[in-house]
């Protein structure tokens, strides 16, 4: 029997280590997995279907990895496939465990930083088409207006390195510009896609200098911290030996090798079929 228990966090690619960046580094003694889907990069332009079928083919290779709590570090996946992982798959594979996304944490910060009451969400084709910032933000805070832009490039020119360049700058001011020309009172811009901060000195570059940028990797792990704290039987059951693995569905040396670019530290994947 597995009897190692490490928190599983999951995106399409080199996106969700903006995430576990941030959880690491709030819960350092706990064990992490992570798992990026390379091969099958980028999510964003699929189906709903294909999103759900990933997604879940994930969560269920993590859970043989002996998670009890799995972070998924994707908009995309949380947008189109959160809801039937937690409300199908889960009551039926096992209701024990734990599947959580990256959404909620986001809307629930935007509330106290807005003053304007618009909103910028820069996302992927997938998270935009699935209007959950819209819905989930008009839940909790109904005066607040949503304003999306897909950005279709970003999430490519992250995979691929293409990070600071006048190719990235070129796609980069021109979702920016998109965004801010269907609404410029937005002072506040969600980065809805893990991948973004990764992108971040050409996004700060070119938004306007009074607009509140939320990057969600802190957010994520201040949320994750309090859900531990609140949930003592979930904490109890994540081991805390500071083990850290990395799984690729690509070529587990490109991975450690980009992967140990964006955390600044030696990274060794392995791939895995899923
Ligand atoms: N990091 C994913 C997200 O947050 C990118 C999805 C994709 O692969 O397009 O949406």
């Amino acid at each position: 029997m597995n009897k190692t228990s490490p928190i599983g966090i999951f995106d399409s690619g080199y996106g969700g280590l903006t995430v576990y960046q941030e959880i690491a580094e709030a819960l350092p003694d706990y064990d992490f997995i992570y798992l990026g889907d390379n091969a099958r990069t980028p999510y964003g332009t699929r189906s709903f279907e294909v999103i759900y079928q990933y997604t879940e083919e994930a969560v269920k290779f993590l859970f043989e990895q002996g998670c009890q709590l799995i972070i998924i570090a994707c908009n995309t996946a949380s947008a189109e496939a959160l809801r039937n992982i937690q409300q199908k798959f889960l009551p039926t594979y096992d209701p024990n465990r734990r599947v959580l996304g990256v959404i909620r944490p986001s809307v629930e910060a935007v509330g106290s930083v807005t003053k304007s009451k618009v909103v910028g969400v820069l996302g992927t084709e997938g998270t935009v088409r699935s209007e959950s910032y819209i819905l989930e933000i008009n839940k909790l805070f109904p005066e607040i207006e949503v304003i999306q832009q897909a950005c279709p490039m970003w999430v490519p020119l992250v995979e691929n390195h293409e990070l600071d360049n006048d190719g990235a700058e070129f796609f980069i001011k021109r979702e920016i510009d998109a965004l801010f020309a269907q609404n410029s009172l937005i002072d506040t811009v969600i980065l809805g896609c893990t991948h973004y901060p990764h992108l971040i000195k050409l996004i700060k570059k070119h938004l306007p200098q009074h607009v509140t940028l939320l990057v969600q990797g802190a957010i994520v792990a201040d949320s994750l911290v309090d859900y531990l704290q609140r949930h003592g039987d979930i904490n109890q059951l994540c081991t805390k030996d500071r083990k850290r693995q990395f799984f690729t569905t690509e070529n587990s040396d490109n991975f450690g090798k980009k992967a140990s670019l964006f955390l600044r530290k030696k990274v060794e994947a392995e791939t895995v079929t899923i």
